[in-house]
């Protein structure tokens, strides 16, 4: 046990408050550890806006939350009208659902730029791996919360999308049927699907979310904030052993945030009040109407978050299918002649190929389809393995880096944009085209990370102040 601290004779209640506190919890050392002396690098810009934005929008989707549950019923015969009375019947019922159903898009689009962030800036490297896997994982589970909620409502699209994605899983081989009734609670979408996407929305979910923020932030101060030069200021100390280019988190980067801040909650305000459905994209029109299982509406697509990874299932067709296997083909004969591999290893390459090819040949699109979806978000976790750059940020890779990311920007929206409209012949081959683009980016990036001309990286890091 620690030594217990006296306050000074005469020191003012508030002090010796704090001191009989910290005998007992480590309020103090826990405030300078993460706030007052917790160093962060003195360049950071507002791209670094997006992690504590997503620490406020967390905490309003609880908040609001905690108060929609009270009004809201998680029963498939009451369901729509609870929501309904929320908007018109509760008083401030209309502003805090409109707060709810914007901050579910306000957190997507501050989470994709968060992570976008970190991968212009080379933040997942070595040391951060775990900071961007505990990351990774609590895109999984914000996705996951984002689709429960959205059946709540229970409207047609609420309905009709939990069908289309849940009867997805039945074309798993094997377990696929059983594992989608599971899911269901039932052979069709209906009351025992409603409670227990209920219970994992307001309760399992949110809880492992929070969970693992707290690890993202722990295993961030461990490691400490990397920053747009991608230079690590631990290595540069001045006598007392603070970095000579960090500065405590609190008052600077307190009060820097509170700019972010001011300039989301304007934004966020704005479409709540003036715009809560924004055209169809943040709450669709389908979904004003009760959910009809007699009423499949004519066109069913996902909210604008999940429609990139839509757009890949839906590339996957059966001419798809025999294009990779083409591809995996001639990656396997590439493999034999260039891998430089000796003996009997040689072969290696070839069978893999085989295999592949077969396997791909063997099921049914639809489930490679599923795969695509499912491996399109997987693949960002082995993304510090996969980066093979000997520099960090972007701004001192080779220029065509640049172009780079942005066409992977491009191609991302694209595909988005796509996932919303019915499909079409050339829809389809874009979007093909955009998942190819997408899974190279990735999976080629050991190999194109290194390559071209790297510039200088400074000792210090640059910063011009305002
Ligand atoms: C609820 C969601 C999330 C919350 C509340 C959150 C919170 C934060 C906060 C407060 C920071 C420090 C401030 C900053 O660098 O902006 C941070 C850093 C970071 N986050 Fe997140 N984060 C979330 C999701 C994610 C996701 C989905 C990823 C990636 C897949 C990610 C990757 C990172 C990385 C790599 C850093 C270090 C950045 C650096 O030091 O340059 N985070 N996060």
């Amino acid at each position: 046990m620690a030594e217990f601290k006296e306050a000074p004779a005469g020191a003012p209640m508030g002090e010796k408050l704090l001191t009989w506190v910290d005998n007992r919890f480590p309020a103090s050392k826990l405030y300078k550890e993460h706030l007052s002396e917790y160093y962060a690098p003195k360049n950071f810009n507002w791209m670094y806006f997006f992690g504590s934005l997503a620490m406020l929008v967390l905490v309003i989707q609880i908040v609001t939350g905690i108060f929609l549950t009270m009004h809201y019923k998680p029963d498939a015969n009451l369901a729509f009208g609870s929501v309904e009375y929320i908007m018109r019947d509760v008083p401030w019922g209309w502003l805090v659902r409109y707060m709810h159903s914007t901050g579910a898009s306000a957190f997507f689009i501050i989470v994709y730029l968060h992570m976008f962030r970190g991968m212009l800036y080379g933040s997942y490297q070595k040391p951060r791996e775990l900071i961007w896997i505990f990351g990774v994982a609590i895109f999984l589970c914000l996705m996951g919360e984002a689709f429960m909620g959205y059946l709540l409502p229970w409207g047609q699209m609420s309905y009709w999308g939990a069908q289309v994605i849940i009867n997805l899983f039945a074309a798993i081989p094997f377990i696929g049927p059983d594992l989608s009734i599971l899911i269901r609670g039932d052979y069709v979408v209906g009351d025992a699907t409603l409670n227990r996407f209920f219970a994992l929305h307001v309760i399992a979910l949110p809880l492992v979310i929070v969970g693992l923020v707290a690890a993202h932030i722990i295993a961030l101060h461990e490691v400490g904030s990397n920053n747009p030069d991608g230079v690590e200021i631990k290595a540069k100390k001045d006598a007392s052993g603070k970095p000579l280019d960090g500065i405590p988190f609190h008052p600077y980067y307190t009060v820097h945030d509170i700019l972010g801040v001011s300039v989301f909650l304007l934004l966020f305000s704005a479409v709540i009040f003036f715009a809560p459905t924004m055209g169809g994209f943040f709450l669709e029109f389908n979904n004003f109407i009760p959910a009809d299982p007699l009423k499949t509406p004519l066109h069913i697509a996902p909210v604008w978050y999940f429609t990139p990874y839509y757009s890949m299932l839906r590339a996957v067709t059966t001419p798809f299918v025999q294009v990779l296997v083409g591809l995996v083909l001639v990656a396997g004969v590439v493999g034999f002649l260039f891998a430089g591999l000796k003996g009997v290893w040689r072969f290696v390459p070839l069978a893999g190929a085989l295999v592949g090819a077969g396997l791909l040949l063997a099921f049914d699109p639809k489930f490679w389809g599923v795969v695509v979806m499912g491996a399109a978000v997987m693949i960002l976790f082995p993304l510090p393995w996969l980066d093979r750059s000997p520099v960090r940020s972007i701004r001192y890779r080779p220029s065509w880096n640049k172009w780079f990311y942005g066409v992977f920007v491009v191609n991302f929206v694209v595909l988005g944009y796509l996932g919303i409209l019915p499909p079409t012949t050339i829809g389809t081959l874009v979007s093909q085209a955009g998942t190819l683009f997408y899974f190279g980016f990735f999976m080629l990036m050991p190999w194109w990370s290194r390559l071209g001309e790297f510039k200088p990286v400074p000792d210090r890091v640059v910063f011009q102040p305002h």
